[in-house]
């Protein structure tokens, strides 16, 4: 049961007097400049305070943030300095009307397609990840099989979760290489690695080692559709929500992990853990919630929590930076407002580009398939001659942004974005050809 939040106030006596009808969003929203144009992405672009004089091509790592998200911090902060007790206990207690909190997971379920309940806001990807394998109910003989392209924060989250429960994990490569991969031969590869004891399959939607996007829907529909005992799905989500034009509750996996300050936009910490009822009610909370009323009154009591697990009892209790998880509701509208479609199209456009270029130029291996299907907002390459951290040394020299992957086998990147212009793609290009002494 979701926290009634009245309720969970009137619990204790004093926070209950301290009750504010509802002044706190409309003074907030009186401050709120509107929303700005967005109907170019030259607008778009103008929302970012990010160095002109540097060509940002790595900004998937960790979000600028834009206007309407800066404008909402501001505002939240400067209402929580002026007065923190009510501020802060209104926004997460208030009944539904003038809560905060779940205000955010209404405009976040919005875009995810689900319901705002089945939306539990977290720190990161990293932590939305612990809490669920820390939650799911995994014991020895059991096991956890996921891929070796998966990112250290997923690996680990297993790891760490198998360590208490006596499972254990197992990792399969879906393709050798990520650029000439098909959706049949990953499907395969991920069917034939299932064996008699995995419980849980653990994906990643857009590979950071190579650019590789699954084909998420595929490779549930077949992990449903083989006979033996049904499997939990769990996907890191991070580099295809806020990049692709999906719906996140469609997509077939069962439990969505994703930091939202990376495509997004929204403030850096925070993120989001999706799941449905069921799927909420299978895990045991790790962290004390302060939203879950049914939780804190069982603790009133000391008596066993009695109703099923929910989104609301699994996010991580404690105060946290306010100011930042409620304007995460600001980088959603921001979304909403440019529209899913034309932001995905926008970043295919660029990648295609991106990718179009690097590809002509011999002295480049290309690692991210070509297909917009199968990639979305990163192109990982190398160039034959020059380690990866020196492509991205000499890019650096000539004022571009790029990253190398942060794994084992390691790629320089460039991820075009919604900050980036074809000019800015045609110049990172150029600088490539260079540096490959392709000039
Ligand atoms: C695939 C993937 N998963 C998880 C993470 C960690 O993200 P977060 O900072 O949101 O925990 C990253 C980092 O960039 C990543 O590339």
């Amino acid at each position: 049961m979701q926290v009634t939040r009245r309720e969970f106030l009137a619990a204790n006596a004093a926070l209950a007097a301290a009750v504010l009808p509802g002044a706190l969003l409309a003074a907030l929203q009186a401050e709120t400049p509107a929303a700005p144009d967005l109907s170019t992405w030259e607008r778009v672009r103008a929302q970012f305070s990010l160095d002109p004089a540097l060509m940002h091509l790595a900004s998937f790592f960790i979000a600028s943030h834009p206007v309407p998200v800066r404008d909402a911090i501001e505002g939240y902060r400067r209402a929580i300095d002026r007065n923190p007790f009510h501020v802060v206990e209104h926004g997460l207690f208030a009944e539904a009307e003038h809560n905060v909190q779940m205000k955010v997971q209404a405009e976040v379920a919005d875009y995810l397609g689900a319901r705002p309940q089945d939306v539990c806001l977290t720190g990161n990807t990293t932590t939305g990840l612990a809490l669920v394998y820390h939650g799911l109910p995994l014991k020895a003989g059991d096991e956890v099989l996921c891929t070796t392209h998966d990112h250290y924060s997923h690996h680990e989250s297993i790891r760490l979760a198998n360590q208490r429960s006596g499972a254990t994990m197992r990792m399969v490569p879906l393709y050798s290489d990520a650029a000439t991969a098909s959706t049949d031969a990953m499907v395969d590869a991920l069917l034939k690695g299932i064996g008699p004891k995995t419980r849980v399959v653990g994906l990643t939607w857009v590979h950071s080692s190579t650019g590789m996007r699954l084909p998420i829907r595929e490779l549930a529909a077949a992990l449903r559709a083989r006979s033996g005992p049904p499997l939990l799905l769990v996907v890191d989500g991070v580099h295809g929500l806020g990049s692709t034009d999906e719906t996140v509750a469609g997509l077939g996996c069962d439990y969505f992990c994703a930091g939202t300050h990376k495509w997004m936009f929204a403030p850096r910490g925070t993120g989001l853990v999706w799941a449905n009822a069921d799927n909420w009610a299978r895990l045991r909370p790790v962290i004390p919630s302060f939203s879950d009323l049914d939780q804190y009154q069982a603790w009133e009591r000391q008596a066993p929590v009695a109703s099923p697990t929910n989104a609301d009892r699994m996010a991580p209790g404690g105060f946290h930076a306010f100011e930042h998880q409620w304007a995460t509701a600001a980088a959603f509208a921001m979304h909403r407002q440019m529209g899913r479609a034309r932001v995905a199209g926008r970043i295919r456009e660029l990648n295609d580009q991106c990718k179009a270029g690097l590809a002509a130029n011999p002295k480049v291996k290309l690692h991210t398939p070509i297909s917009p299907g199968l990639s979305a907002g990163l192109v990982a390459f190398e160039v034959a001659g020059v380690s990866p951290a020196d492509v991205v040394r000499q890019l650096f020299a000539r004022n571009i942004v790029a990253s190398t992957s942060p794994y084992a086998v390691t790629y320089a990147r460039l991820a075009p974005s919604l900050v980036n212009t074809a000019d800015e793609v045609e110049r990172a290009v150029r600088a490539v050809r260079e540096i490959s002494g392709r000039a």
